[in-house]
């Protein structure tokens, strides 16, 4: 049998294709425009992420028997909201994960609500990006557009809608909306109330490796695959990944580099992070997670390649790298703002420290490094509530480059596992759609047998020694210039 995992990004969707023994088959990905009006908005359509995952899928499995496709499962860019009239159309475009338009209502749902009942109702409080501010954006900014919603999706959500006619998501990717009670798994009443919203706005909220329904029969027609083929509920990327690198049970860790930077840990009990610093949210396994999200990560370096040195070659300019740990340059990597852990969409991106004798790969370096440094600033979050952690997977766009991981296996002092392939929410969504089929028993039982750890870079401790330090650096310049950031805004 084969099971396709649809990882619907913000740079591209990234369709995989795998067996019953969870080896890929084919891998491919299709890409679509991001949209930013305005500083700071980031927008998409959610017609384009539809068309390239039909395109999409129709390309991965051109080659096999199509009557052996037995399910799909999605891990899907978070927060994202994406609104719909009575009649189905789309309202406005989604309202993506690292828009920061939503000062006023974060302010608002933080400040009058209060950050105590947030986070007693949903486990978090608001972040500029979380879907709750944004509804309260549209209800304030948009009355005519908030007056016709009829349904609230998640963007993965949104390919479920259009492949099985089920109006569906799932509890981790729910646990991002601020609507959502983690604890227990439901939505919460009060903060509909709060935010003026219709339950019956909300789609009904599956486990993760749920089966949702079967596609309807003239998408099955379409793709040319069985009116059986199942579609799980899929999980929000991050969760996806957790589960594509076997970051499954208690206190494991996995990095994502992709265009956001993630920390994720899993835990097999609901906790809350008592600064609320880092989110507490479901885990696509049927337990919880911590994690700690950077808004511009892997996108800081393709923003510095490809904009502003104007080069494809990352391996060659990385080459050039040869004194890590001795960088006189920083990064403050905040090109949307921040959210882990400084909730601040003011925030912007700095370098700092250059003299006459900086050259273009110090520069580089400090790019890959500061990077590394925030995803420290919410490790540091996690052990001071006690977590310890020693080792850690990897995924993500970034998680291709050696350098890299070396970098932030000895910035954070951890043991940096490497799975087979980096391609964490599109495998995690298959292995979600072939539990759903009942291929496997459960999350867990596929994580055992198909995640492979072909490498592990260790950190080298005069290397880390060095780190140390800089990172003691890095942590000053953020409160350094914060005040500058409230100003520019
Ligand atoms: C997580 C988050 C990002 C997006 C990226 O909270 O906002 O990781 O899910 O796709």
């Amino acid at each position: 049998m084969f099971y396709i995992g649809i990882d619907l990004g913000t740079s591209a969707v990234k369709l995989l294709l795998m067996d019953s023994e969870g080896r890929i088959v084919n891998i491919v990905s299709r890409e679509y425009p991001l949209y930013f009006p305005q500083p700071g908005w980031s927008e998409q359509k959610p017609e384009d992420w539809y068309a390239q995952t039909m395109e999409g899928i129709r390309e991965l499995i051109q080659d096999v028997d199509k009557s052996q496709v037995a399910g799909i499962s999605f891990g899907g860019q978070m927060h994202g909201l994406v609104i719909l009239d009575k009649e189905d159309n789309v309202i406005r475009p989604a309202i993506l994960w690292n828009d920061g338009r939503t000062t006023e209502e974060t302010d608002y749902l933080n400040n009058v609500i209060g950050r105590d009942k947030l986070s007693r109702y949903t486990a978090n409080i608001a972040f500029a990006g979380f879907t709750a501010p944004k509804i309260l954006w549209v209800k304030n900014k948009e009355p005519e557009n908030f007056a016709r919603i009829a349904k609230i999706m998640l963007p993965k959500d949104y390919i479920a809608y259009r492949l099985t006619g089920v109006h569906c998501t799932d509890v981790s990717d729910a646990s991002g909306m601020l609507l959502f009670d983690v604890k227990n798994r439901k939505w919460s009443r009060e903060m509909c109330d709060i935010c003026g919203i219709d339950m019956s706005w909300l789609a009904k909220c599956y486990e993760s490796y749920e089966k949702v329904a079967t596609v309807l029969p003239a998408v099955a027609k379409e793709l040319g695959i069985p009116e059986t083929t199942v579609v799980a509920a899929g999980a929000g990327d991050n969760a996806a990944a957790a589960v594509g690198t076997g970051t499954v049970g208690d206190n494991m860790c996995n990095i994502s580099l992709g265009t956001s930077g993630t920390i994720f840990i899993s835990s097999s009990r609901f906790g809350v992070d008592k600064f609320n610093a880092l989110h507490s949210f479901a885990h696509a396994d049927g337990s919880y997670h911590l994690m700690g999200c950077m808004l511009s990560a892997a996108s800081c370096n393709k923003w510095w390649m490809d904009d502003i040195i104007g080069t494809k070659d990352y391996a060659g300019e990385q080459k050039q790298i040869e004194k890590l740990g001795e960088n006189h340059v920083f990064f403050l990597p905040y090109l949307m703002g921040e959210r882990s852990p400084h909730n601040d969409p003011n925030a912007r991106a700095v370098f700092i420290g250059m003299t006459m004798d900086t050259a273009r790969e110090d520069m580089t370096q400090a790019v890959l490094e500061g990077v590394a440094f925030a995803l420290r600033d919410s490790l540091e979050v996690a052990r001071s509530l006690g977590i310890d952690l020693k080792r850690t997977k990897i995924c993500g766009g970034g998680a291709k480059s050696p350098l890299w991981k070396k970098i932030i296996a000895n910035v954070l002092n951890l043991k940096v596992d490497v799975i087979e392939s980096e391609e964490g929410p599109a495998m995690g969504g298959a292995m979600l759609a072939a539990v759903a089929c009942g291929e496997y028993k459960d999350v867990k039982e596929i994580a055992e047998k198909v995640v492979k750890i072909v490498d592990t870079v260790e950190p080298d401790p005069e290397l880390a020694a060095k780190y140390e330090k800089r990172y003691a650096e890095f942590k000053q310049i953020y409160p350094a210039c914060r005040p500058v950031f409230e100003n520019l805004a």
